[in-house]
C-alpha cells in the first residue's frame, strides 16, 4: 500500500474453503525474501511504528510489569523489544524464519524477556499449543491484513488470555489504507490563492480481497494483502466472544517533512492505521 500506485492485480476471496491450499508456503516464501531488506528499513522501527502504530498500541495495552505478552507475526521483533523493555515477558512468534533471524539476532542480552518461535497463526492446533490462560495480552502489529486467515486466531484468544486479559492489534487503516485506494493531491484555484489537498480515493473496499503490493517501496518481492472490509476484519472475533473497549486511529501530525510528496505524512488528516482493543465478554469455556 505505500508504495503501491495504479490498480494492482486483484482478486476476491470469498472463504476459506475455497483457498488455495498451498497459499501460507507462499506468503512465508515472500517475507522470508524480503527479510533481510524488510529488517535493514524497519530497525528498531521506522517512522509509522515509531509515531503512530508503536504508542497507540502501548496506550491500549497499559502493561504492567511482568505482563506475559503473546505477540502475533512479529517480524524482525521490534515491537517485542519495546514490550520487553517496558517490563513484559514476550513470546513473540511468525511464520518466517527468514523475519525470525533477525529477530533473534537483534535480541541479545534480552534473553529471558523475549522469546521466538516460528508459528502460522492460521493454525488452530499450533496456537493452542502455546498455553491455556497463559499472557495477560496478545498483540499483533500491521500483520493481520498479511494474513490469509484470522479466524483461527479469532477462535484460540479466549483461551489463551488469562482472566482480564486483552487482544490488542494495529492493521493498515481497512477504510482508507488497503488495495482499492489510490491517494491523490489535488491543487486548487480559490480566490487567487493555490490551494492544495490531500486525499484519498477509495474505488473497492466492501469485498475481501487477495492482491499482491508493497508495505516498502524497493521490496524485494511484492507481498500478499488480505484486505477485509471492517466488518469482516472484526466479526471473527465477535463471534468468539469480544468486544471492542477501544480503538484509535493514528495520524502524522501536520507538517511532519517528507522527501516524497505522496508519502502518508502528506495526509494529516487521514489514518494509514487503525488500533484496537478487545476483551473477552465472557470467561473461556
Ligand atoms: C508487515 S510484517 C509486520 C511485522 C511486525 N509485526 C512489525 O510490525 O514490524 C507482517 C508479518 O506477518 C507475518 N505473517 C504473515 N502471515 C502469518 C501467519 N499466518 N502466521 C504468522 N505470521 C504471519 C510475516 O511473516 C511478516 O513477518
Amino acid at each position: 500500500m505505500s508504495g503501491q500506485s495504479g490498480f494492482p492485480p486483484a482478486s476476491t476471496s470469498a472463504g476459506a474453503s475455497d483457498r488455495d491450499p498451498t497459499l501460507n508456503r507462499k506468503v512465508a516464501a515472500v517475507w522470508n525474501a524480503n527479510a533481510d531488506f524488510w529488517d535493514a528499513r524497519m530497525g528498531e522501527g521506522n517512522i509509522t511504528h515509531l509515531q503512530l502504530v508503536s504508542p497507540a498500541i502501548e496506550r491500549l495495552l497499559e502493561l504492567r510489569p511482568g505482563d506475559e505478552v503473546l505477540e502475533i507475526a512479529c517480524g524482525n521483533g521490534q515491537l517485542a523489544r519495546r514490550m520487553a523493555r517496558l517490563g513484559a515477558k514476550v513470546l513473540a512468534v511468525d511464520m518466517s524464519e527468514g523475519m525470525l533471524e533477525h529477530a533473534r539476532t537483534r535480541s541479545a542480552g534480552l534473553e529471558g524477556k523475549v522469546e521466538y518461535r516460528q508459528l502460522d497463526a492460521s493454525d488452530p492446533v499450533a496456537l493452542a499449543g502455546l498455553g491455556r490462560g497463559r499472557f495477560a495480552a496478545v498483540v499483533s502489529a500491521m500483520a493481520l491484513m498479511d494474513m490469509s486467515e484470522i479466524a483461527p486466531l479469532a477462535g484460540a484468544l479466549a483461551s489463551l488470555l488469562a482472566p482480564g486479559g486483552r487482544f490488542v492489534f494495529a492493521v493498515t487503516h481497512p477504510a482508507f489504507n488497503g488495495t482499492g485506494t489510490r491517494r491523490m493531491i489535488e491543487e486548487e484555484d480559490v480566490g487567487g490563492t493555490m490551494v492544495q489537498r490531500a486525499g484519498v480515493v477509495v474505488f473497492r473496499y466492501g469485498t475481501p480481497t487477495t492482491a499482491k503490493g508493497l508495505a516498502m517501496i524497493d521490496q524485494p518481492e511484492p507481498q500478499y494483502f488480505f484486505d477485509r472490509p471492517l466488518n469482516e476484519l472484526l466479526r471473527p472475533f465477535f463471534s468468539a466472544g469480544f468486544a471492542v473497549d477501544a480503538l484509535e486511529e493514528p495520524r502524522f501530525a501536520p507538517g511532519t517533512p517528507t522527501s516524497r510528496v505522496l508519502s502518508w505524512l502528506s495526509f494529516p488528516e487521514i489514518p494509514p492505521v487503525l488500533a484496537v482493543r478487545m476483551r473477552p465478554m465472557r470467561p473461556p469455556t
